[in-house]
Order: structure tokens, then sequence, then C-alpha cells
């Protein structure tokens, strides 16, 4: 566990040296599946100032000793918290969840659940405009049926996500009749504030989920948004973790990525639809052998 505050110690807050920053580096990339690229040194360093400063650590050297030896966890999740950037907006690159309201939920329009997994998905914005935005498109005839997974690594961030409560700041870039429509507003301490409705959040179930580790605890998605998070990922944590991520959709679903995101080459399951857009192919024929069933894809 990361020590108790030692407050005898000078505010003065070190410089992380070269052997510091790579024994972070490779304690995010082992962890977290993150490439934390020479030449953010200065990034980390700010990062973790808290968390020296919290531990009362001199160094960083001292930070990672106690971070490696705490076997409850915690400290890594401390780790990651400070390390991972949650940037997210409403609606943002809105073509994709235009797409879904236009082009992907009415083919999916006579199941009796309509199950979407927003991977990354941060302080929650991502997760709630899908419900918005569907909301909007189909009225109460889905409110039954939507059900969507919001996970992400950071549990400060999901701990945000599922309060649900945002500035008014942060959702300017909503219609503002949805204000009402998807929101409480705040009053008294809370002014200034606006709530995402309760039967909106009921839609929603948060999940602590790392993408390098193992999730085949999940069912198969129809459609995951998988955006803007890969990037921050080392070149073998993508490749690893994409097919895994393919496995977890069905066959025909769509996978969505950040707009300046692309998947091309990383899985011969998925197509390329439109930027940001993947679908997974349909499962090939089934083979016969004796009395097996085989098919060749692994879906
Ligand atoms: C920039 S945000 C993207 C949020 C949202 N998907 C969007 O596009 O607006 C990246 C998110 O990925 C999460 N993340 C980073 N590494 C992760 C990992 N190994 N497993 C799961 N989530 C991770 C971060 O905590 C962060 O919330």
């Amino acid at each position: 566990m990361l020590q108790p505050p030692d407050l005898s110690l000078s505010l003065e807050l070190p410089e992380i040296t070269p052997a510091e920053f790579a024994q972070i580096q490779q304690l995010a990339r082992e962890k977290f599946g993150l490439d934390l690229k020479p030449g953010k040194e200065k990034l980390v360093e700010a990062r973790l100032w808290r968390l020296l400063r919290q531990g009362g650590y001199k160094n960083f050297h001292q930070l990672y000793r106690d971070i490696i030896r705490d076997t409850t966890g915690e400290s890594l999740i401390a780790l990651i918290d400070a390390l991972t950037t949650n940037v997210t907006s409403f609606l943002r690159e809105a073509e994709h969840l235009e797409f879904l309201a236009t082009t992907v939920v009415p083919a999916l329009w006579d199941r009796p659940t309509i199950d979407i997994w927003s991977c990354a998905c941060a302080t929650g914005e991502e997760v709630y405009s899908i419900a918005f935005v569907l909301l909007e498109r189909f009225g109460h005839e889905i409110e039954t049926r939507l059900q969507l997974l919001g996970s992400d690594i950071s549990t400060r961030a999901l701990r945000y996500a599922e309060r649900a409560i945002y500035p008014e700041s942060r959702l300017a870039n909503l219609p503002p009749n949805w204000l009402q429509r998807f929101f409480l507003r705040g009053h008294g301490r809370m002014a200034g504030y606006y709530k995402v409705r309760p039967e909106i959040c009921r839609l929603v179930k948060f999940e602590r989920i790392n993408l390098v580790e193992p999730f085949d605890h999940l069912p198969r998605f129809p459609v995951i948004f998988c955006r803007n998070v890969l990037i921050y990922f080392t070149p073998e944590a993508r490749s690893e973790c994409v097919p895994r991520l393919v496995d977890r959709l069905e066959a025909g679903g769509y996978m969505f990525t950040g707009l300046a995101e692309t998947l091309s080459g990383t899985d011969a399951r998925l197509a390329y639809v439109q930027p940001g857009v993947y679908r997974k192919k349909p499962a090939r024929k089934l083979r016969r052998g004796g009395n097996d069933q085989w098919s060749d894809d692994g879906v």
C-alpha cells in the first residue's frame, strides 16, 4: 500500500530521472499496455507528483518500489488513475452515433435486448451519449431493451461516470432541450450541475475492465465502442487486444474506434466500413467432420 503522507517533507518536488522513467514506463506497459514514449517524461512527472506528495516519497523510485511491493493492487490502481488521459465529451465523433442510430440499431430492432459495450468509457459521456441519441431517435420503445455496459481501467473515471453529475460547461454541445429531457438540474449546492435522469442511468452498468487482461466473462455484443484508447497502447498490446475484442463481437457486429484510428491489418475478421467503423465478417460456413461441426474463423 502507498504510505500515509509524511508532512515533515518539504514540498519541493523532484524531477524524474531517466532510470525512474524507464521503471514507470515498463510497469505501465506490462500492466496496462500503455505506451509512455520517450519525450513523455515531463507529463509522467507532472501526473505522478500528487502521488509522490501524498505518499511523502522523496523520489519516483520510492514510489515505484512501493507500487510493486503492494500486493493489494491498490497502488497500481492509483498509478493508472494518475497516468490515464480521460479526455472525452458528449456527442464526441457524432457521425458514429448517427451511423449507430440510422444503420446499426434498426437492423437489431427485432431483438429482445440491444446490447452495446463502451470499453473505455472514461467519465461516462460516451455511454450516456449513446443512450441519449437512441432515446431521441426511437423514443421510449427502446428504453426497455437498451442495455449498455460502460467499462474503463480508471476507477476514478468510473466513479465519476456512475455519479453521472456533470458541470454545465461539459454539456455545451448538447441540444438545449436535451438538458431538460435527459438531466435533472442541480439547485443550491449543486447549482450549475446536471445529473443524468435515473431512468437513463438504469440502462447503464459500469464495470472496471483492463483491456490488456482477459474479459471473456463478457457475452458477445452486436456493437462495441472502443474509441480513443488503443492509440495509447504499445503496438504489442494493441495487436494482442484487438482480436480479443473481436472475439466479444457477434458475427456481423460493429466496432467503433476513434475517427483518427485504424484497425486495418489487425484482425482478418474485421471489414472496414467507414472512418472509425468496422464490421465483423459473417461466420464462415460450418465444415462437417464426422458428427462434429466446425467453423474456421473462431467465432
Ligand atoms: C481518451 S479516453 C477515451 C474516452 C472515450 N472512449 C472517447 O472516445 O471519448 C481513454 C480512456 O481509456 C482508458 N484506458 C486506458 N488504458 C486502458 C486499459 N488498459 N484498459 C481499459 N481502459 C483503458 C483510460 O482510463 C481513459 O478513460
